[in-house]
């Protein structure tokens, strides 16, 4: 007889009782899935893996502490029959088969009423991917298959232009330090359906290369500003493309909020009544450190990281930072727009009781081809940085843990 093909479905379990049997590596796989399907979920095993038992602790499934016995699918709309006895397997699919339960079986596929698919979910919706026929079932090719396409709608690069639910008004996207793969998996779908991309010096460049020619990608340093501020330029631009009807990204190097007027944009957003998402992003300012060798905390090292902008000098009146406080503390500095100011705020923290010796690394481009690390101390960085020739940008980190790592300093 011909073996005809699978029939697909969804099964709509909420409240509705699903029993599995055996808590081996097959029901820990498959029960999340059951448990945010809303199933009432009854597993029957006298033992039970410790994530498996957390889940019987927290209410979201019955445990019966015991081996399959004949009645146990009554009632039941769909089982999973998992146990590592192929006699109780048997047993259990023959009493499925009878109650007309529609019931997968781990151990003989050719045995069981139904196929559990390749799953996979993106934004609201599930991929599933089956084999047409039990013989030839190949598991791995259809998590493959399921891979390829949900990454595929995550990145962007499998949505139809012409079909795709796209988010209206403007997204904020923190593009991440630089590396193209250091951008959000949303970031990276919502870059893919633009039609219009305002960008920064900064961020993952790469990326914009990628995108189809249709969008239009615009340097926020060159919109003309005139008798406004570059700021409130890069804000009108915004609001004046996504009055068009288009798919606006601003696209960010690293986070939106640090240091990244991402508010202010919001801000003139809201004013003018256009809807604004905002996609967080990897700050520069733990990354770029790490992509140096340098974590920001160290266990019995530094205890406490603070993040500082250093774009003006310690004693210039616009300044917000206590820098006298800031030479108090033990842990680590992170100084973001430091470059050029970098000598006197080493000066200021020494004046006030940070060590000279203190280690400092300056990573100039981190992430990107051209990343570099200059090591130095408080008392040598500002000549270090001039006879380095060190540009911005340049992450600037101060404190003990420069030196833990394999690349620290000698
Ligand atoms: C205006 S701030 C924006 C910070 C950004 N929003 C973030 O979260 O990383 C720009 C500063 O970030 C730092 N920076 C950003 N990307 C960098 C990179 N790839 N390498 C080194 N420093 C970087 C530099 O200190 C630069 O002057």
């Amino acid at each position: 007889m011909a073996e005809h093909p699978a029939y697909p479905v969804g099964l709509r379990l909420t409240g509705r009782r699903v029993v599995v049997l055996g808590a081996g590596q097959v029901a820990q796989r498959r029960l999340p899935a059951l448990i945010a399907a809303g199933a009432d979920v009854h597993l029957v095993s006298p033992e039970a893996t410790p994530s498996v038992e957390a889940m019987a602790d927290t209410g979201e499934i019955t445990w019966h502490r015991r081996d399959y016995a004949e009645g146990d699918l009554a009632e039941a709309w769909y089982a999973l029959i998992a146990t590592s006895d192929p006699d109780a397997n048997t047993a259990a699919s023959a009493e499925a088969e009878r109650r007309r339960v529609w019931c997968v079986r781990s151990d003989d596929a050719d045995a069981a009423t139904a196929w559990t698919p390749a799953t996979g979910s993106s934004e609201g919706v599930t991929v599933a991917v089956l084999t047409t026929q039990a013989r030839g079932r190949d598991p791995r090719h259809t998590a493959a298959i399921r891979d390829a396409v949900v990454e595929g709608l995550r990145d962007g690069t499998l949505v139809a232009p012409h079909h795709r639910s796209r988010t209206p008004g403007v997204a904020l996207v923190g593009g991440g330090p630089g590396d193209p793969d250091l951008i959000t998996v949303r970031g990276r779908r919502l870059l893919a359906e633009a039609d219009v991309v305002i960008a920064d010096r900064l961020g993952p460049r790469d990326l914009l290369a990628e995108l189809p020619p249709h969008v239009e990608v615009i340097d926020a340093a060159k919109i003309p500003y005139g008798r406004y501020m570059a700021q409130e330029a890069i804000n009108n631009a915004l609001v004046e493309h996504a009055r068009q009807g288009r798919s606006v990204v601003r696209l960010k190097g690293g986070d939106p909020y640090v240091f990244g007027r991402g508010m202010e944009e919001l801000q003139a957003l809201a004013e003018a009544g256009i809807p604004c998402t905002v996609v967080p992003g990897i700050s520069s300012s733990i990354s770029v450190p790490g992509a140096a060798g340098i974590p920001v905390t160290h266990r019995g090292v530094a205890h406490e990281f603070t993040v500082v902008s250093g774009h003006v000098a310690p004693d210039d009146e616009r300044s917000l930072v206590d820098w006298p406080s800031l030479a108090k503390l033990t842990g680590t500095l992170v100084v973001l727009m430091g470059v050029d100011k970098i000598g006197r705020i080493a000066e200021t923290l020494v004046a006030h009781g940070r060590s000279p010796d203190t280690p400092v690394a300056l990573v100039q481009e981190g992430t990107t081809a051209a990343q570099r690390r200059v090591d130095a101390t408080l008392a040598t960085v500002a000549e270090t940085v001039v006879a380095q020739d060190v540009r911005p940008p340049a992450v600037i980190v101060i404190g003990d843990v420069v030196g833990v790592g394999p690349h620290g300093a000698a």
